[in-house]
């Protein structure tokens, strides 16, 4: 069984479906509200759980009801809570998300999260070195991601930097992860270039100039991946998009556990995993078991060879 250790966030998202944004000053009605578990920590480790692989992750949680929800849905996944701390007096992390048009906007609070700390990564040296990948994503102090990102390059354990959201960061930090994988937003961020809607051989040359392997993620458009030499393209399979809220965690949870069979294959199961995890309303409710995403890749060549 593959191992992954996760480091990241948790929150409770609280989603809204409107039938458009609303506008600054604007009221509108919405159509449907519910709570649902997310944070891209926790996001990628029920991910990495149902797709089979055995997971733990290290976080934090507040000491209010949100707190105790959240870590019994983990513990129901089966995912091992050793290393998520629950901070006195504090909220849990929220998402205020509002779905519409199949589009997604989101305000993160941390509250929690922010005490993920360096030190939590240092107690769980032993674990981590027995863990096949490490995944690990802004929503945490950065000084954590960069902690996480020294610990997996000393004990030689590949760890996969999921740059979200989008922040700048030290390009000596990029030189430490197995691969990093943005958006094409996260990516612009990230090399520091005003390049946020260029075309795909634009992305094509700011992925040559990151100092590690990268693995693009653009939505409909589908992911590339690439290490200097020129990049691969792997087309995304079409679903009907219900939310794609949590799509880019099952894609980093897919890769971390297929990642031994290769970039090619764990790159494709990766799209085949996000696709299937946008046909849900919430983060996690449409995350695919491993039956799911084989049965996609088997029909799609069936389609291909008849
Ligand atoms: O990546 C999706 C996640 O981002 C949501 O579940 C929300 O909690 C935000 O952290
Ligand atoms: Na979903």
């Amino acid at each position: 069984m593959t191992r992954i250790v996760v480091v990241g966030s948790i929150n409770m998202d609280l989603v809204t479906l409107a039938p458009r944004f609303a506008g600054a000053g604007e009221t509108l009605l919405g159509e449907h509200f519910l709570t649902a578990h997310g944070g891209k920590g926790a996001n990628q480790a029920v991910a990495a759980a149902r797709l089979g692989a055995e997971v733990a992750l290290i976080g934090a949680l507040g000491d209010d009801a949100f707190g105790q929800q959240l870590h019994d849905g983990l513990a129901r996944e089966g995912i091992a809570l050793e290393h998520v701390q629950r901070i006195d007096n504090c909220a849990s992390g929220t998402a205020s998300i509002t779905v519409a048009e199949g589009e997604n906007q989101i305000i993160v609070v941390p509250a929690a999260n922010r005490y993920v700390s360096p030190e939590q990564i240092e107690r769980a040296e032993a674990m981590i070195a027995r863990a096949d990948v490490v995944l690990v994503q802004m929503e945490i102090p950065l000084v954590t991601v960069e902690a996480t990102l020294r610990l997996g390059h000393r004990l030689g354990v590949p760890v996969i930097l999921n740059p979200a959201p989008a922040q700048p960061l030290p390009m000596e930090w990029l030189k430490l992860a197995r691969c990093v994988t943005p958006n094409q937003h996260e990516l612009a961020i990230l090399l520091g270039v005003d390049n946020q809607h260029g075309s795909n051989e634009d992305f094509r040359n700011l992925m040559r100039r990151a100092p590690c392997p990268v693995v693009l993620t653009r939505g409909a458009e589908g992911a590339w991946y690439g290490d200097n030499a020129e990049p691969m393209h792997q087309p995304s399979f079409k679903v009907e998009v219900v939310d794609s809220t949590g799509a880019g965690d099952t894609f980093n949870a897919a890769l971390a556990v297929f990642l031994h069979e290769g970039m090619p294959i764990a790159v494709r199961k990766a799209c085949a995993a996000a696709a299937l995890s946008v046909s849900k309303l919430g983060a996690q409710v449409g995350m695919p078991t491993l039956r799911e995403v084989e049965t996609l890749l088997a029909n799609q060549t069936q389609r291909l060879t008849t």
